[in-house]
């Protein structure tokens, strides 16, 4: 009981930090208009047919103080051609954001992105405007979902909860449906809430989650989870979106963010803390110390630093993920045996793999077992090792075995990577925008080689002291 009422003065501050003050309700919704009737005219001025509204979370009601993301939508005609919205349109919503730094994003839609204050953000977004479930890009369905969101959680109370949940999610690093997170969307958390009905029942609920979870808000398969299972190939959470059945609201959720959710619900059950919707931001160790906790690990850190590449973040991080899954295999196919990895990115001009190893080097001779020597299958194995070049001893029997022993052709990882990321890597793994880059060069470094860039770059700094102490801040 003691720890219910911790919950809940936790969650009353929590409340108040996350709610927008009427000041800042004001200047967000003033700014949304303003930006809407400027894509408006400028759509008018230019002649081209487009319904602008604002819609996301500044619609419904449930962005986070300080934290505002204004997303304004140009609803298209459905025959209006897609060349016409990538050169027009999006002319119209570069025009708009004239002034502001603006980052452009295609991963498999363009829209414009910027930063018009410190604490505001804005997104114009194009998409075509259909009656479900004609949908013609991923973001038609967007006006839907707002419009469900407004209808099914008018309450101050419901937007209250979703602000709890976002919040929550952020502070263990599972919000955003984008590549590089690959957690729950705004959609997602609100669907959450409309589900369960709170941030608490969402977290008991979510802490006794199975891997294929099935959540249908509105019942559209009458319980028959498996009948919806079919239609989709096993994602850890299966929601389906109100709007259309056939669509899960979390495919971009990552198995990892799934179960991290999952655990972070149940121990902040267990041991509420403040921790888990504000982290404390990690302070990078000094570099001198760094030196010294590389050491004391004992083990071997290898880090793949490459330049530039390009490709916009959804498409970067994927990559990024793709190549470090390869590289992983590969080092584990020469006999590296490969404790942890991960990849850290400033979206612009440098990137790094890093690969934590039990050694970064070993013994020139490896013992290849062969098949017993009673299942008569003994003609490969000899053919491949007799008078091999790479053979040291045998082949010989041992213990009812064929067993060989060869010369090792990589004692070294970070030799071995070189030569094989010599060509870019292609045929080892690596996705096709980091081979471009790897092929104008890289670095491989080992351990404290990696001490000059971790001085120069606050943000790697913070990533790898994170990386190196491994656990969840909330843990
Ligand atoms: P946002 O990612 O901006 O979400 O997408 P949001 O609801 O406004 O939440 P904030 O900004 O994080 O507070 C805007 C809309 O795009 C659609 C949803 O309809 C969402 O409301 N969307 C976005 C998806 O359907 N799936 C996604 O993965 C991302
Ligand atoms: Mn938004």
């Amino acid at each position: 009981m003691a720890r219910r009422k911790e919950i809940y003065t936790i969650l009353a501050e929590v409340a108040r930090r996350v709610t927008p003050t009427p000041a800042e309700r004001r200047q967000v919704s003033g700014m949304a208009e303003e930006l809407r009737k400027r894509v408006e005219e400028l759509a008018r001025e230019r002649g081209v047919p487009a319904e602008v509204r604002v819609e996301g979370s500044v619609a419904k009601d449930t962005w986070l103080r300080g934290d505002a993301d204004i997303d304004v939508f140009m609803l298209i005609p459905e025959h209006v051609e897609r060349r016409e919205i990538a050169s027009t349109y999006m002319e119209i919503a570069r025009e708009s954001l004239r002034g502001y730094p603006q980052t452009e994003r295609y991963a498999e839609h363009p829209y414009v992105e910027a930063q018009l204050t410190p604490t505001v953000k804005a997104n114009i977004v194009p998409c075509y405007r259909v009656k479900p479930p004609r949908w013609k890009t991923a973001t038609d369905r967007t006006p839907y979902h707002t419009e469900y969101v407004r209808k099914k959680l008018r309450s101050e109370k419901g937007k209250k909860e979703v602000r709890l949940l976002k919040r929550f999610m952020k502070g263990i690093s599972v919000y955003g449906s984008d590549i590089k997170v690959g957690g729950f969307s705004g959609y997602l958390a609100e669907l959450l809430i409309i589900h369960y009905g709170s941030f608490l029942n969402t977290l008991e609920a979510s802490s006794q989650w199975r891997r294929g979870e099935f959540l249908d808000v509105e019942d559209y398969f009458g319980g028959r989870g498996e009948e919806a299972r079919k239609l989709f190939d096993s994602p850890p959470l299966l929601a389906v979106d109100p709007v259309d059945r056939h669509r899960n609201v979390a495919s971009a959720l990552r198995e990892e963010c799934f179960h991290f959710f999952r655990e972070a619900s149940k121990r902040f059950l267990h041991q509420p803390s403040r921790r888990f919707f504000y982290p404390p931001s990690p302070k990078p160790l000094a570099a001198r110390r760094l030196q010294e906790a590389l050491a004391r690990r004992g083990g071997y850190l290898l880090f793949l630093k490459l330049g530039a590449v390009k490709a916009v973040p959804d498409v970067l991080w994927g990559q990024l993920y793709k190549t470090e899954k390869a590289l992983v295999r590969l080092l584990e196919d020469f006999d590296f045996q490969v404790l942890r990895s991960a990849v850290w990115s400033d979206e612009a001009s440098n990137s790094v793999l890093v690969f934590e190893l039990e050694e970064g080097s070993q013994g020139g001779t490896v013992k290849h077992l062969g098949p017993p020597v009673l299942a008569g299958e003994e003609e490969n194995f000899l053919a491949k090792h007799l008078g091999g070049r790479n053979t040291v001893s045998g082949p010989y029997i041992e213990g009812g075995r064929w067993a060989v022993l060869v010369r090792r052709k990589y004692t070294d990882a970070k030799t071995m990577l070189r030569d094989k990321l010599a060509d870019g890597g292609r045929s080892v793994g690596v996705a096709s925008r980091l081979a471009e880059t790897i092929r104008e060069g890289f670095n491989l470094l080992a351990s404290g080689e990696i001490s000059r860039f971790y001085q120069q770059h606050r943000d790697f700094a913070a990533f790898l002291t994170r990386f190196l102490d491994g656990k969840p801040p909330w843990l």
